[in-house]
């Protein structure tokens, strides 16, 4: 379990697998993310699945808030694409319950994933990207440190329009530990 003050981050379940498929079946959730098909809890059970075959570095996270003395599932975050030669690695993170959003839970775990991945993955840049016509995202990773360093164009179709991808990161060297 990686702990902060309102947010905590463990292992996903198979139990959690319902929960993502409502999450991510929502419009407004996926906007921001590669997923642009509906999918089934079957579909689900078979990522998990494959999932389970990847490092464990690299297994997402389910991000659960503190509601009084319990803990809700609200998402999930992880690293991928690690490259241990270069100490490079990818951040992804999903926060589906909107009534949520806003209160800055997604920075609060982007900064829990940063310590993970700086002081006990002992990365050195960690890197994400994300659409143009995403500023809420855009925002929360700015707060968590992240700093603009290039633009895909066009990179990504969605809702019948070309979206250009921006690339952020943060370094060992500039990130700040809270
Ligand atoms: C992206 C996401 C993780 C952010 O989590 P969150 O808890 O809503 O983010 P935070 O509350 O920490 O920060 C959001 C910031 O964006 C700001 N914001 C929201 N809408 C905005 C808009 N339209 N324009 C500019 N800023 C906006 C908020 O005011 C806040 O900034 P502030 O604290 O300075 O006021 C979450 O919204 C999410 O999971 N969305 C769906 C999936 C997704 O898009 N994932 C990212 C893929 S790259």
């Amino acid at each position: 379990m990686i702990c902060g003050e309102r947010i905590r981050l463990r292992a996903i379940e198979r139990e959690d697998l319902s929960l993502f498929v409502r999450l991510l079946n929502d419009p407004e959730v996926s906007a921001g993310l590669l997923h642009y098909l509906p999918f089934s809890l079957a579909d689900e059970e078979q990522w998990f699945l494959e999932m389970q075959k990847r490092p464990m570095d690299e297994h997402p996270l389910v991000i659960e808030v503190r509601q009084g003395d319990d803990w809700l599932p609200v998402g999930d975050c992880g690293f991928f694409k690690i490259d241990w030669r270069c100490r490079v690695g990818e951040v992804g993170i999903l926060i589906g319950e909107k009534h949520l959003w806003n209160q800055g839970y997604g920075t609060e775990a982007m900064l829990l994933l940063l310590r993970h991945g700086f002081n006990t993955l002992n990365l050195n840049r960690i890197a994400l990207d994300v659409y143009e016509n995403n500023p809420r995202a855009i925002r929360s990773y700015e707060k968590a440190g992240f700093v603009n360093e290039g633009r895909k164009r066009q990179a990504m179709y969605k809702d019948g329009k070309y979206i250009d991808v921006l690339q952020m990161s943060v370094l060992r060297e500039e990130w700040k530990e809270v």
